[in-house]
């Protein structure tokens, strides 16, 4: 009998195809829904492995009946969708994608932090809408980036990739992370700072930390109120590390100038957000690592890892490992 996979969103024929060719494969095939709670339960009920995305919550209930799943390979370098600790008490290997989207994340996630201090979605709009009938000295000017100080709270891979973009920006690299990050110290002159020196003195307040149970909130309105009047806030890594309201209220007040937000508490988020009526909010649909040679590349992680499981190999990408010792 072949291994069953349950692939929970459509994914490209290739990727489909190599699955295929070796297991017994199911897929939700709706493009714009994300698979019924009812029905993820129900596969993976079968399943010996998953395909999963970050909208699917893999919990102690799934695994509590899944009997025979083996491997759970997430579409993401981030893992706050499944409970690792269930896993490894079920015998769950639980795998990633980092590395082959570092790049593309810090390219989008620079990109984010362009296009809210140059205020270019707003400019597009402004053309697209046909307001633009002269050419005025003071018309739409943004910020400027270059020379400027960033501060990334998360100096991990992406963090990194996004520090060297900054460098070739020519900005002073402040960054907040658990543990110092030597390499990035004495190649890119990054500091180290307290996360309250940080918000003090950082220009751009970049967030690219993991969510887990240390980060859940770690911005609240009192840190908003601590960063510059004009400075601009950036989140490219996961909603709720942020509390939400207090980033509208300290938009509102003008305690900072603007966001550039790619991820959100809940998402996706409603028509009625209150991020989408403001001027000084750049909104994107959680497509930090949407190439189609990056996201290729992590449908192919995936598969390895699922591979690797049932050829009796430790998947290259595993993250609890200490599912090894059950
Ligand atoms: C996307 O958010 C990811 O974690 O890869």
């Amino acid at each position: 009998m072949k291994p069953f996979v349950y692939v929970t969103r459509k994914v490209p024929d290739e990727i489909y195809e190599r699955l295929a060719d070796k297991y017994n494969v199911e897929m939700w095939t709706e493009e714009d829904k994300a698979v019924p709670r009812s029905i993820l339960l129900e596969k993976a009920a079968k399943a010996d492995a998953l395909l999963t995305v970050i909208s699917d919550a893999v919990d102690e209930v799934l695994f509590s009946q899944a009997g025979q799943l083996k491997v759970v390979a997430n579409m993401a370098v981030g893992f706050d969708n499944i409970d690792l600790e269930a896993a490894s008490r079920h015998g769950v290997s639980i795998c990633n994608t980092p590395d082959v989207l570092t790049d593309t994340t810090a390219d989008l996630t620079f990109a984010l932090l362009l296009a809210t201090a140059r205020r270019m979605m707003e400019a597009a709009e402004f053309v697209k809408d046909g307001e633009w009938t002269s050419w005025a000295p003071m018309m739409l000017v943004g910020t400027d980036v270059h020379h400027k100080k960033i501060g990334i709270v998360g100096m991990g891979k992406i963090g990194t990739a996004v520090a060297k973009r900054a460098a070739g920006f020519d900005m002073e690299i402040l960054y907040h992370n658990r543990n110092r990050h030597e390499v990035a110290e004495e190649m890119l002159g990054a500091q180290y700072c307290t996360f309250d020196e940080l918000l003090a003195e950082a220009d751009f307040v970049v967030c690219l930390a993991p969510l887990n149970q240390d980060t859940r909130g770690l911005f609240q309105r009192e840190h908003f109120q601590k960063m510059k009047n004009d400075a601009i806030f950036i989140n490219a890594s996961r909603g709720p590390i942020i509390n939400e309201q207090a980033l509208i209220e300290a938009l509102t007040a003008g305690e900072i100038a603007a966001a550039g937000l790619d991820v959100f508490d809940k998402e996706p988020i409603n028509a009625d957000h209150p991020f989408l009526t403001m001027k000084n909010v750049v909104a994107l649909p959680h497509i930090g690592s949407a190439s189609k040679e990056t996201r290729m590349a992590m449908m192919g992680t995936c598969c390895d890892n699922i591979e690797a499981v049932f050829e009796g190999r430790h998947p290259k990408t595993l993250v609890n490992k200490d599912v090894l010792q059950f």
